[in-house]
């Protein structure tokens, strides 16, 4: 039997839309097993990555392929799971195929064919292509016990839907969760960041065949939604040191730790660069704190921030987890303050001077720990460092302690607080728009304000390295808008009309200082005479313009 799977080449792709999903029957799903029982965090990660191990991506020609790429992968190993999802304006489609053996995978790259291109570069990974065959296959060879199955997957849902489905509710709470529903990475959306990670893996495995890749921050931390970008830390030595007498030669390093860091990742990115398909617009951002590479991956089309640090970014993903874990409003509070954030203009893709999405978790975290005229919803980090037992000692290379309990099956306190999640979110905006930001650091640690050790605009103490502000970007005026939309917020939200058609988070999304904010912005933009004005406004928004010769313009 020839296999028609080929190393993947570049392919030119957009933005996604829908998965379909074929199953074996029989075979249960990691995720629908798990999605009613805790898994600890670093287990979690593990059965991910175990299972990207096992799992590949190919691109076919239609959703129907899946037929004969079944046939083509079933004489090789066994198949657990497909699905199916496209990509790109003109639709490319995919399937990712789950075995149910590593091995099935190591004999699939065994036997698959390079591409004739003499240009191509012959890499081996994950990441194939289906040849459309010119014989006809034949009746399809299907094992009678194994019957597929197409099922509805999830798409990146369009904006206009997302607000259609929230008109529907019939209260804010339920906005909430139905926002949080909808926008929520999916199962396979998670699968395809994974086997992104893998594909890193396997390319340095050669010279560190100890080497991992570990997936963090929205990705896998609970707060991630369909589309959102892929934190990467890839670890050289992933491995327990033994008493072996034989030990390797190795190299040593020259130059400081810093210097010597930016020129791996760079050294990593050039790889990336030159040898990886389906990764393209490469940029090495090797001046910040932590030097990363940027790239796209075309396949999947999922932007990836590589690093190459300590583990601290991914213990930091395990405390958002549990405490999204903990109770179940809190990860639909997030989404609805990550978006509020986002559509009044508060966070931005690009850096700057601007909360990120990071800060702004920390601080619905922090209310949560000590909402003002309620009891606490969740615990402070430090009560969950007293109840840390021995398999939950965790300390980076460079010694930051990050052990606190990580297995919620052993925590038995619930919270006493039964506020709804519309209450709750109407106490966060009232919180911080008088919060005392000029004089007082939050620290989740203890779940407490404190004086500020240093002038900064906005202080959040960082729960595993206590010396870093995680909001040190901030400036004053972000500062003021953040508490001045907050305000704004609450009062959109106690003074509404409910039967106006954008009422409740529809209107707290459309907050009115969005569009003074753009209006100034407008204002200065044309005596500067920088830019057009009407590229400042979103084109489906209905913007009532005040100013006459702004409109004229
Ligand atoms: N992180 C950290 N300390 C910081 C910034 C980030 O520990 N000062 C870690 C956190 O675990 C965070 C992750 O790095 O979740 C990724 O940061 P970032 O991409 O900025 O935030 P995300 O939570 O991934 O949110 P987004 O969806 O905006 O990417
Ligand atoms: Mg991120």
């Amino acid at each position: 039997f020839h296999i028609n799977l080929r190393s993947h080449q570049y392919r030119q792709l957009n933005s996604g839309s829908g998965f379909q999903n074929c199953t074996q029957e029989g075979v249960k799903d990691v995720e629908t097993e798990e999605s009613n029982k805790f898994v600890p965090f670093l287990e979690r990660i593990n059965l991910r990555r175990s299972e990207s191990k096992r799992s590949i991506l190919v691109q076919v020609q239609s959703a129907e392929s899946y037929k004969e790429l079944y046939t083509c992968c079933s004489t090789v190993g066994t198949v657990k799971n497909m699905f199916h999802y496209t990509t790109g304006v003109e639709p490319m489609h995919f399937i990712l195929v789950e075995f149910t053996k590593e091995s099935d995978v190591l004999n699939i790259l065994s036997t698959s064919s390079y591409s004739d291109e003499s240009q191509a570069v012959p890499t081996q990974s994950q990441f194939l292509w289906f040849k459309a065959s010119n014989r006809k296959l034949g009746k399809l060879k299907q094992n009678k016990s194994f019957k597929l199955s197409i099922q509805n997957g999830t798409e990146i849902i369009a904006e206009s839907e997302v607000r259609d489905k929230l008109r529907q509710c019939r209260t804010v709470s339920d906005q909430m969760n139905v926002l949080y529903d909808i926008t929520k990475l999916n199962d396979v959306g998670t699968r395809l960041r994974y086997l992104i990670a893998r594909q890193i893996e396997s390319m340095v495995s050669g010279m560190f065949p100890y080497a991992s890749v570990y997936p963090f921050g929205s990705s896998v931390n609970g707060y991630g939604k369909m589309g959102c970008d892929l934190d990467l830390v890839l670890r050289l030595m992933d491995k327990k040191q033994n008493d072996s007498r034989l030990i390797f030669h190795s190299k040593a390093t020259s130059g400081s730790d810093r210097s010597i860091n930016q020129r791996y990742v760079e050294a990593i990115g050039d790889q990336i660069y030159l040898f990886l398909p389906g990764c393209s617009q490469v940029r090495r951002i090797l001046q910040a704190r932590i030097p990363i590479i940027k790239y796209h991956h075309q396949l999947t089309d999922v932007e990836c921030d590589l690093s190459m640090t300590n583990m601290s970014g991914v213990y930091m993903s395990d405390f958002l987890y549990i405490m999204g874990e903990l109770d179940d409003r809190v990860k639909p509070l997030i989404f609805t303050i990550r978006k509020w954030a986002k559509e009044v203009g508060l966070t931005n893709m690009s850096p700057g001077r601007w909360m990120t999405n990071f800060s702004l978790t920390l601080l619905v975290l922090a209310f949560l720990q000590k909402p003002p005229n309620s009891q606490p919803v969740l615990p402070s980090l430090n009560a969950l460092v007293k109840l840390a037992g021995p398999d939950d000692k965790y300390v980076t290379a460079d010694g930051i302690d990050c052990s606190f309990l990580r297995n919620l099956n052993k925590y038995n306190t619930r919270t006493k607080n039964r506020e709804t999640l519309e209450s709750l979110l109407t106490e966060f905006f009232e919180y911080y728009s008088q919060f005392d930001f000029a004089s007082k650091a939050i620290s989740l640690n203890e779940a407490v304000t404190l004086t500020k050790p240093e002038f900064s605009a906005m202080y959040i103490i960082n729960p595993l390295e206590r010396g870093l502000n995680v909001s040190k970007n901030v400036s004053l005026e972000e500062v003021e808008r953040f508490r001045q939309e907050a305000r704004n917020a609450a009062w959109m939200l106690q003074s509404q009309e409910k039967k106006i058609p954008n009422w409740g988070l529809l209107s707290v999304f459309e907050n009115r200082a969005k569009m003074d904010f753009k209006l100034n912005f407008a204002i200065n933009a044309k005596h500067s005479r920088l830019m057009n004005v009407k590229t400042l406004f979103d084109k489906e928004e209905e913007v009532v313009f005040k100013n006459e010769e702004i409109k004229q313009e």
